[in-house]
């Protein structure tokens, strides 16, 4: 079933009216809210849903994953997708999408709320006169001007935070991995090797996402290296800073204070943290503003609506090959892809190994990495998997087979080529309708259309016995064509049985696509 055909959607988290709104009005989509559904019960009412919108609040487990036969699409309306298991949606070929953009300006706030709060300890001194009390030398606070703020993670938040504490005169450094020096000098922020940063920061910021690499990215080993004092904020992902090593810098001193929105557990049962006297906390609050979710809820509708109708993949996390693939003028290339992979599966004993597709003509420049995923839709025919754009290639590899992909500049033509185990194919389109041009070495005098069903010979045929088989299945003959050992004939009806057309192959083309 193709990834668009989504007519029923699940929002499972609280989410602005806006996404509902939106699918239903946008999308034709029938939408269900049922916020809170406890994990047995999302299992056991998954599989009447194409489509499923979460927060942070649902865990997509593999679980969850498998029992949605129908899924097509998970849709995160926020930036991490720590909470939606991917490998297990992609290995089901269910698309994990997010609204990545959304709720930055929102977290990037809350960050320098947290800054700001630390440096006067302002919620202490707040709850303190609810108590009555006027403790004003308890308070005693420290300037940001002239301070030091080390930004880990200069990806869209990090950025926001960097331009907005500039404007308290606090000098931005920080280190990323990923984005050059000169990118990130444009928006103030100098960038240091992560040895070097620790020494020179009184407040240290981390926006990275939680990986392998930043669990623990602040740990005993870095505060050791910190200003004695420094102040911590982690409005990212809990683990980032490692709590123990937090709450022994804190105990210590060598940590002055920190700000935490989030937590490795959420909500924290160990309250070691969230009740010391130098820690703000909040329960994971960064993108609860009225904006964020409207838009979040708004932008993962409008991503969902674009895949209905076949407009766009926008926000793919785990399909980013396809992101071009949704487009009308793709959709007969992706089928014409599919068909080639079918025929050059018949042609073959057996498919492993490597499938070479080759691109020609400007159009095709760089559609080769779908391309390769629809080859393998048609090299993969026989899985009794669900198989699709999503996961093709990782069953192909899977299966020994490895599709890989080259564009060729030197044709002036549009085609495609798909050759393995000795075979090849070419296909183009005559319009919108996927044709073979050619197998092997010689080309068809004209080009067969790659619809419904197919006979194939290699060798002469007996055209008489032809009709004669035909006649008896109530199946007509609608085109014959040669090229050179190759015989094809379109027929109007498949056949339940070939034998008697002595080496013929039969390929239908009822495409997924
Ligand atoms: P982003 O992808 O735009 O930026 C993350 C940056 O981290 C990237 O530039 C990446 O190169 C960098 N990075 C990766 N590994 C690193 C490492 N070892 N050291 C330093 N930098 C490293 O992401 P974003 O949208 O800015 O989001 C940042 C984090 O904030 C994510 O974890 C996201 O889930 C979280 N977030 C939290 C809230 C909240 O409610 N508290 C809201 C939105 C986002
Ligand atoms: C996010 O990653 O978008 C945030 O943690 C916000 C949220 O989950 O609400």
């Amino acid at each position: 079933m193709a990834l668009s055909d989504i007519r029923r959607v699940l929002i499972s988290d609280s989410l602005a009216p806006a996404c509902a709104q939106i699918l239903r009005s946008l999308g034709g989509i029938e939408v269900t809210e049922t916020p809170g559904l406890s994990p047995q019960d999302l299992i056991s009412h998954i599989q009447d849903y194409d489509g499923l919108i979460v927060r942070s609040a649902t865990k997509v487990t593999s679980e969850v994953l498998t029992a949605g036969t129908r899924l097509k699409v998970v849709g995160r309306a926020g930036t991490g997708v720590d909470n939606v298991d991917v490998d297990a949606a992609t290995k089901n070929g269910i698309i994990v999408m997010n609204t990545p953009t959304g709720n930055s300006i929102s977290a990037a706030e809350l960050t320098c709320g947290l800054i700001l709060s630390l440096s006067r300890q302002i919620p202490q001194a707040a709850s303190s006169m609810t108590q009555g009390k006027w403790d004003r030398k308890k308070y005693m606070g420290s300037e940001l001007h002239g301070k030091t703020l080390g930004i880990l993670g200069l990806g869209r938040i990090g950025k926001e935070v960097a331009i907005r504490m500039q404007s308290f005169q606090m000098k931005t450094i920080g280190y990323d991995p990923i984005i050059p020096p000169e990118v990130t000098a444009e928006f103030g922020v100098h960038q240091f090797p992560l040895e070097e940063i620790w020494g020179q920061c009184d407040y240290i910021t981390v926006h990275t996402p939680l990986l392998p690499s930043t669990t623990g990215l602040i740990n005993d080993a870095a505060f050791s290296k910190c200003k004695r004092g420094v102040q911590v904020i982690n409005c990212a992902r809990g683990g980032i800073i490692d709590e123990e090593a937090l709450l022994r810098a804190l105990k210590s001193g060598q940590c002055g204070g920190a700000g935490l929105d989030v937590f490795t557990e959420e909500p924290p049962r160990d309250r070691a943290l969230v009740e010391h006297p130098l820690v703000i906390s909040l329960p994971h609050l960064g993108a609860s503003t009225h904006e964020a979710q409207n838009r979040c809820g708004e932008e993962i509708a409008l991503q969902i609506v674009d895949l209905v109708k076949a407009r766009a993949l926008v926000g793919a996390v785990n399909a980013p090959a396809l992101t071009k693939a949704f487009s009308p003028e793709t959709k007969p290339w992706i089928r014409l892809a599919e068909a080639m992979g079918r025929l050059l599966h018949c042609l073959l004993p057996v498919v492993n190994g490597e499938v070479q597709v080759t691109t020609a003509g400007g159009a095709l420049k760089n559609s080769g990495s779908f391309l390769c995923s629809a080859v393998a839709i048609g090299l993969l025919q026989d899985a009794e998997k669900k198989v699709n754009l999503v996961n093709s290639c990782f069953f192909g590899k899977e299966t020994g087979i490895q599709v890989t992909s080259h564009h060729s500049s030197d044709s002036l033509e549009t085609k495609l080529e798909v050759s393995g185990g000795g075979q090849r194919v070419i296909g183009g389109l005559s319009g919108d309708t996927p044709c073979l041009i050619q197998i092997g070495s010689s080309r068809f005098r004209t080009p067969v259309s790659l619809n419904g069903t197919l006979l194939l010979w290699r060798g002469e045929t007996d055209l008489l016995k032809l009709v004669e088989v035909l006649a008896a299945a109530r199946s007509q003959l609608q085109t014959f064509h040669v090229s050179g050992e190759y015989r094809v004939a379109e027929v109007s009806a498949p056949l339940s049985d070939v034998s008697p057309l002595g080496s013929c192959l039969q390929i239908s083309l009822g495409l997924s696509a």
